[in-house]
């Protein structure tokens, strides 16, 4: 029996994924690799929506997010990891249900808010109010039966459903329902005590070194009227805490003796570099096994592969519309 479906990706906004990225997204797609047929997808055209006056370092950042993939165990045998530039499908399917969606769906997007504030230059460009339908493009091509993605895009699934029924209410039934499988993760906290993320320069990076990974856990935030060892400490709020608490297997032992003060920050810090940097160390130790070489035939394979899914989705989508 050949196994359902499921489909998701990352943007190449940066080169390297962080803990974040991990354990909040890429560590449930490794898992549900076993059970479903995963097309991992690097959206390098989604990254133009805010970097198109300056792509120079998609396509690099593209590559080096697919070694981060395959470093996290997702197996190229059995999943396919492309590169979503590579399957025009994606281009001609964005701009066919560019026609059937509403602007006004699109504006009340809260992500969309979000990126127009956070723009650098003066003028919107057309193509983040699009970001949305790209989206449900790169979805919908692969007709998958769940899409696995971080708690933040379940906006962007609802949308990509209200197209999808649009444009069979339209045209017919071409694309089926498709479940949000949203995993159990914990929000990751960064060295400085906000969420983990590249732009707020507290991220943990899987191609950190171990030494790169001691100097930033040591540096990280720790509870503030923690002067000495015997103050009570507040793990909720600490950085490094939180960090144990995904990584350590003593984290409850570790949070008691903080919060009553039988513990200093120091030895929390020690006890988290070696905790973080054991769980990483197959996983970095594949990374720099990887190299640039290796890793184009996977993203050409995985191409073809997404190429044959995506080209028999667009046969139905033009017969549909009545485009030959
Ligand atoms: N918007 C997603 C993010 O920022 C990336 C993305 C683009 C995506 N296309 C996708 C995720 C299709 C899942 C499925 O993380």
């Amino acid at each position: 029996m050949s196994r359902k479906t499921i489909l998701s990706g990352m943007q190449p906004t940066q080169a390297r994924l962080h803990l974040g990225n991990l354990e909040g997204a890429l560590r449930n797609w490794v898992r549900l690799q076993d059970d479903y047929k995963l097309y991992c997808c690097v959206v390098d055209w989604h990254a133009l929506t805010t970097m198109a006056e300056d792509p120079s370092e998609i396509s690099a950042n593209s590559r080096e997010i697919a070694k981060d993939y395959l470093a996290a165990g997702i197996d190229p045998d059995r999943s396919s990891v492309f590169i979503q530039s590579h399957v025009k499908e994606h281009a001609e399917l964005h701009l066919l249900l560019s026609m059937v969606t509403p602007i006004g769906w699109l504006e009340r997007v809260p992500t969309y808010k979000e990126k127009k504030l956070a723009l650098k230059t003066e003028s919107e460009p057309y193509g983040l109010l699009g970001y949305p339908v790209l989206q449900a493009a790169d979805i919908l091509l692969y007709k998958p039966y769940g899409v696995p993605v971080g708690k933040d895009q379940a906006p962007h699934l609802e949308i990509t459903r209200e197209i999808a029924r649009r444009f069979n209410f339209l045209y017919g039934e071409v694309f089926p329902e498709f479940v949000n499988l949203i995993g159990e993760v914990p929000l990751l906290i960064g060295t400085d005590g906000r969420k983990m993320s590249k732009s707020y320069d507290n991220a943990i990076y899987l191609s950190d070194t171990e030494d790169e990974t001691a100097e930033k856990i040591k540096n990280a935030f720790t509870t503030p009227t923690k002067m000495r060892k015997t103050d009570p400490g507040v793990p909720e709020n600490c950085a490094v805490c939180n960090l144990l608490k995904v990584y350590s297997k003593d984290w409850q032992k570790q949070w008691d003796e903080d919060r009553q003060g039988l513990r200093g920050c120091m030895q929390n810090k020690l006890e988290c570099v070696e905790a973080v940097n054991e769980r990483l160390r197959p996983l970095r130790e594949r990374r720099r096994q990887i190299s640039d070489s290796d890793i184009e035939p996977v993203l050409a394979r995985g191409a073809r592969e997404a190429r044959e899914v995506a080209a028999r989705t667009m046969d139905e989508v033009r017969a549909a519309m009545k485009l030959r």
